[in-house]
């Protein structure tokens, strides 16, 4: 039997990110907070930078070489990222400024619309804010209520406690596909199968899941599926939302401006864009979205399966290595984790642990991470979090873990 000590544990894509060889406090950086943002590779930093240094221009505004070129160059990713989830159609995909964005934009678009006062919709006890606070925004705008699907003891969402929640009220469920918490990758076909029994829509919130995983939306039957470039080896401010493609007539544009319209009419009667352009007001993130489309590149041809039983490997690695130092305890136990490790060492507040291990070089996330609900569920104000990316090395698990045992006799 193979020990998690003797699985390959060396990322032979490490070298293709620079910022990796950076110093901090002296020290070569060990970065576990790929949960937050992953690390950008060398292709995705240069695909940005040509597009400043050779192609730069807006889209969809002009009929000169460069404009024409820039928007080629877009609406292909809108094709490549269709491909990378496999959404029927690239129409079905909305660029948006990042998972936040994608969710707020369902929340104002088609749950405004769509739903009655009265209605439910079902959210989680682990999903991060961006998934809970639009929720609670338009419930009240709309008198709907929420209804909170609570963690299991082993950090999971029990399928059986889902349909105890449903009633004939319950439109629409929001659910988080991995957590940014305790890893957890949850069930999400099987809860949108019994969403689809009650006629529920289903938002899935795939931020943390994208880099760890192959997603396939049409096999996953949801509505809508949202998640961030940056967390996905690209840059920040871009995301995007996919739209299954029979919800667009049920969803209303809802910013306003340049692009999204067909005809501006004064005083009133102005007309729009079809899908998925009346949802992409103004200018967008061209550089972003090229980068993105790098990003997506890269990982395809690096291969996601080979980089998920890396990540793997390096995770059940430092589970073991974690699981073997005194008073640390690690939250959840989850029969399917990818990504990331949450845990404290004693009562040790999560903030000196954290800082600590910056002393050493070492990045990891600590506080409420974003998900104050299941912080709380856990019985905590603050935890640590360790993350892990494709370039995530045996070597840095073994600083952290080295690191750990300073902390902890620095603390006790
Ligand atoms: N939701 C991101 C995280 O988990 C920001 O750190």
């Amino acid at each position: 039997m193979t020990t998690a000590h003797q699985l390959p544990l060396s990322s032979p894509w490490r070298q293709d990110f620079p910022v990796l060889n950076t110093q901090v406090h002296d020290k070569p950086l060990v970065y576990l907070d790929t949960a937050a943002t992953a690390q950008t590779p060398d292709p995705v930093i240069r695909r940005m930078e040509h597009f400043y240094r050779h192609e730069y221009s807006n889209v969809h505004r002009g009929n000169h070489q460069l404009s024409m070129t820039a928007t080629e160059n877009m609406e292909q990713v809108r094709h490549q990222v269709a491909g990378f989830i496999n959404a029927p159609d690239a129409r079905s995909i909305v660029f948006t400024k990042g998972t936040t964005e994608a969710i707020n934009l369902v929340a104002q678009t088609f749950v405004r619309s769509q739903l009655q006062p009265g209605d439910e919709i079902i959210v989680t006890e682990m999903d991060h804010h961006a998934n809970l606070v639009p929720w609670q925004m338009a419930a009240q705008a709309l008198q709907l209520k929420i209804k909170v699907w609570p963690v299991t003891p082993s950090g999971e969402l029990e399928t059986s406690d889902l349909k105890k929640l449903i009633t004939d009220k319950t439109r629409f469920l929001a659910v988080t596909h991995v957590s940014n918490v305790l890893g957890t990758i949850n069930p999400v076909h099987e809860y949108i199968q019994v969403a689809r029994q009650h006629q529920m829509a289903v938002l899935v919130d795939g931020a943390q899941a994208v880099l760890h995983q192959k997603v396939d939306v049409q096999a996953l039957d949801c509505d809508f599926y949202v998640f961030s470039a940056h967390k996905l080896y690209g840059p920040t401010g871009t995301g995007v939302l996919f739209v299954k493609p029979h919800r667009y007539s049920q969803m209303p544009p809802w910013e306003g401006g340049g692009a999204m319209i067909d005809k501006v009419v004064l005083p009133l009667g102005t007309t729009f864009n079809k899908p998925p352009l009346c949802f992409e007001a103004g200018t967008p993130n061209i550089a972003g979205i090229l980068g993105m489309g790098a990003a997506i590149s890269y990982l395809m041809e690096t291969g996601i399966d080979a980089i998920c039983r890396h990540e793997n490997n390096i995770l059940n690695y430092c589970l073991a290595q974690l699981q073997s130092v005194d008073d640390v305890v690690i939250y959840g136990n989850p029969k399917s984790r990818t990504g990331c490790l949450a845990f404290n060492l004693s009562s040790h507040h999560a903030y000196d642990v954290g800082t600590f291990f910056d002393h050493y070089g070492i990045a990891i996330r600590t506080g409420h991470h974003c998900a104050m609900p299941l912080i709380e569920r856990l019985g905590q104000n603050s935890v640590c979090r360790a993350s892990f990316g494709m370039y995530t090395n045996k070597q840095d698990i073994d600083r952290f873990i080295s690191a750990l045992h300073q902390i902890k006799a620095l603390l006790d």
